[in-house]
């Protein structure tokens, strides 16, 4: 799969899908010459071209002025050192300099893939599944090595990146820029799709020209955030849902991140990613090293539904792990949206006992139930139980649904401390901040320095105190604020800049602890909704919550967007009251039942308030989703109308053999155009029939896919769903 070609000194990554070229040039510069489709064999065409071009300078001692690096596509770019571009790895000498300038020196290849240490990562399961290449540069000033790897996946396609610095000196060097890769590609005409948001209204694709000069896409709040998820995708002009090439690349990484992307001056292309250079500082002792998060990237020549497979493929199947990975995923009933803070040992009786019969399968307790938390303005960091609240403690609310036939969840908040709180009192300096200046307070509530090992220990061990006493088995971990004023106590004037990865390293030990002691436990990840809905959470979580906005309209968009990178597995729904409590839209049971039954399906809002004909359709939500459970959690989910740009919305499920489909359909809002709206079905097996359970009709596959359905257009009203089964005969 990997080859080196010792003649041309050409490094060529192939499988049946893709390859990925690159040589050896002149200076032992690391030259980049093709990514994309499959190549049989590459013949040298493609070797840069040289021009004298102007005010782009030459290798020193080299009077040959055609051979620059100003336009040379390069592999990793230095800084200031004759590549006027954005650079990949910026580093701070004792002199002062931050000049870089790394070249090829040596190269490995290994079967299977290394682990990246402290890090999340994609995996293999056995060697032969991929082969990874580590080429070797070296900065002969600064004495320091970067190993770039690249691994290819043998049946995907899929290559993933990640460079580690050594240095190699017997000086200190301090990193101000490392990026997991860099790709440079030849002139073409590029959108870039990015995927912006904000709190409760996540991962809302935006798709734009890419043009002269730098876009950068990236997030400075110490987390993958809300506003910026870390992917980019780089499709053709006429690249759609169905056909066309496109290029995602996807961080596996939960803080700052940043993607640049530029366009030079003869419109070639560089994108690079990694943690983000803002107030990045990090000291590396002569001996040591440094492991940058690892980037995926992912190619399809059928559209940005071909890409997001290849994206859920390895999401689900090569980054998410543990008991629940493939698991039948329970549905649950959340007290939060029907209860807030105001919850006692009677009310949350009253939901587990109005839950079983519903055919509920998990009670999750959300915030509340710790410290004297009556409100978001205390407790945080006190995971004790509050006994005001729960008489009987939280052993007693785990056996009450345990013995009513439940599984028991928990919400924890573990990154965060209250002012207000026991743990504040002891250890003030626990919080991120700097002394002598104010601490910006958001949600009323501070961060825990979590690049403090004693810090994480300290939440390790309060959590372990409940969990090793509680039968619990779900887990939803939440992340209320982003960092501000991040500075250590104990971190040191020379290292305040490793503060923001440290924090990120710490996070993950502490999920690594947590999930190798209780492999039993299911765990949910949440930031306010979806502000960490990334693949390095994945990596510990196969869950998590996409947003707090649980309207059913508004989750049409936020559903379909997430769904650009991230697959069905991985996404929480809930039906909650309507009107909602966020937009204040009033929604039919239908309608969000089917929207959350696209997703990891629950419920939301006080079931004891439920009419007699809504708690009949809670029954049936909970009856059609269990027979369908497989087939929505772990099935390939393909977008076929987007709630972005029309008023009609369409989504489905297929199993892998095609040997049964679920199709949903959704209107937004009604008009007396009284439009004629045909939903096409996509990536059936033409040569299937298939029955529709609904309406009793059977239509080829090639129908469904080719003619498709009309939806009927009397059918008014706004905020409209239908759902039809399709079986192969
Ligand atoms: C966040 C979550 C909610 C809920 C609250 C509790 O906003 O997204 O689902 O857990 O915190 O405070």
């Amino acid at each position: 799969m990997i080859t080196f070609d010792e003649q041309q000194q050409v490094f060529h990554l192939k499988n049946k899908d893709i390859s990925y070229i690159f040589s050896v040039e002149e200076g032992n510069l690391l030259s980049h010459l093709y990514f994309g489709p499959a190549i049989r064999h590459y013949h040298g065409e493609r070797r840069y071209p040289r021009v004298d071009r102007g005010f782009s300078g030459n290798l020193p001692q080299s009077l040959d002025r055609t051979y620059s690096k100003d336009d040379l596509l390069q592999e990793y770019s230095g800084n200031n050192t004759g590549d006027y571009r954005v650079p990949a790895i910026v580093i701070r000498a004792a002199n002062g300099s931050r000049l870089t300038d790394f070249r090829y020196e040596s190269y490995k290849i290994v079967d299977g893939k290394p682990k990246l240490a402290g890090l999340p990562a994609s995996y293999v399961k056995d060697d032969d599944e991929a082969q990874t290449l580590e080429v070797t540069l070296v900065d002969k000033t600064l004495d320091v090595q970067v190993i770039l790897s690249y691994t290819l996946y043998k049946d995907r396609p899929v290559i993933t990146r990640n460079a580690r610095l050594v240095n190699t000196s017997d000086q200190e060097v301090h990193i101000e820029k490392i990026a997991s890769m860099q790709l440079d590609l030849t002139k073409h005409d590029y959108d870039v799709v990015s995927m912006p948001g904000q709190y409760a209204l996540e991962r809302q694709p935006e798709r734009q020209a890419l043009r002269r000069g730098i876009t950068e896409f990236s997030s400075r709040r110490n987390s993958s955030s809300h506003h910026m998820n870390p992917f980019v995708a780089l499709v053709d002009k006429d690249t759609d849902e169905f056909q066309g090439n496109a290029m995602g690349v996807l961080l596996v990484y939960s803080g700052n991140h940043q993607f640049t992307l530029e366009k030079d001056q003869i419109d070639q292309i560089r994108l690079l990613t990694g943690i983000n250079e803002y107030d990045f500082d990090w000291a590396v002792k002569p001996g040591d090293d440094f492991q940058t998060p690892e980037a995926i990237i992912g190619f399809s020549q059928h559209g940005l539904n071909g890409m997001s497979q290849v994206f859920h493929h390895l999401l689900r199947e090569r980054v998410a792990r543990g008991k629940y990975q493939y698991a039948d995923r329970p549905i649950v009933i959340n007290n939060w949206e029907a209860t807030f803070f105001d919850f006692d040992d009677e009310k949350l009786d009253e939901i587990v006992k109005e839950a079983k019969p519903l055919g509920i399968e998990m009670f999750v307790l959300d915030d509340g139930w710790f410290g004297h938390r009556n409100d978001d303005n205390s407790s945080l960091g006190d995971w004790f139980v509050n006994t005001n609240k729960l008489t009987g403690g939280l052993e007693r609310v785990a056996k009450q649904t345990h013995d009513g036939g439940m599984k028991f969840g928990l919400w924890f908040e573990p990154e965060m401390i209250s002012v207000d709180s026991e743990l504040y009192k002891q250890h003030p300096d626990y919080a991120l901040h700097e002394p002598g200046r104010g601490m910006t307070l958001s949600r009323n509530q501070l961060v825990l320095d979590f690049s403090r090992k004693e810090v994480v220990d300290n939440i390790f061990n309060q959590m372990c105190k409940i969990l090793d006493n509680v039968p619990i088995d779900y887990i939803k971990w939440d992340f209320n604020r982003n960092l501000t004023e991040v500075f250590s106590a104990t971190a040191g004037a020379d290292h305040q800049g490793e503060v923001s990865h440290r924090y990120i390293l710490g996070l993950y030990d502490l999920m690594e602890r947590l999930v190798t002691r209780y492999p039993n436990i299911l765990f949910e990840g949440c930031s306010g909704g979806g502000g960490r809905f990334d693949a390095g959470i994945l990596y510990y979580m196969p869950q998590s919550w996409p947003s707090d906005d649980t309207d059913a309209v508004e989750r049409l968009k936020i559903q379909y967007g997430t769904s650009l990178v991230y697959p069905v597995s991985s996404m929480t729904a809930h039906v909650s009251v309507s009107p909602n409590q966020q937009t204040g839209r009033s929604t039919s049971f239908k309608m969000r039942g089917d929207v959350a039954m696209s997703g990891v399906f629950g419920y939301e809002l006080d079931l004891a308030d439920l009419s007699d004909e809504d708690r009949e359709m809670v029954k049936e939500q909970i009856k059609f989703y269990k027979a369908h459970r497989q087939l929505i959690q772990y099935g390939d989910f393909i977008r076929l109308e987007s709630p972005f740009d029309s008023n009609t919305v369409a989504w489905e499920f297929v199993s892998p053999d095609k040997s049964e489909a679920l199709l949903f359909m959704f209107k937004q809002l009604h008009t007396n155009r009284f439009e004629i709206n045909n939903t096409k079905m996509a990536n059936l097996d033409p040569t299937k029939d298939y029955h529709d359970e609904m309406t009793g009709q059977t239509y080829g596959g090639d129908e469904l896919m080719n003619l498709g359905l009309f939806r009927d257009p009397t059918h008014t009203g706004d905020f409209l769903s239908e759902v039809h089964y399709f079986k192969a005969n």
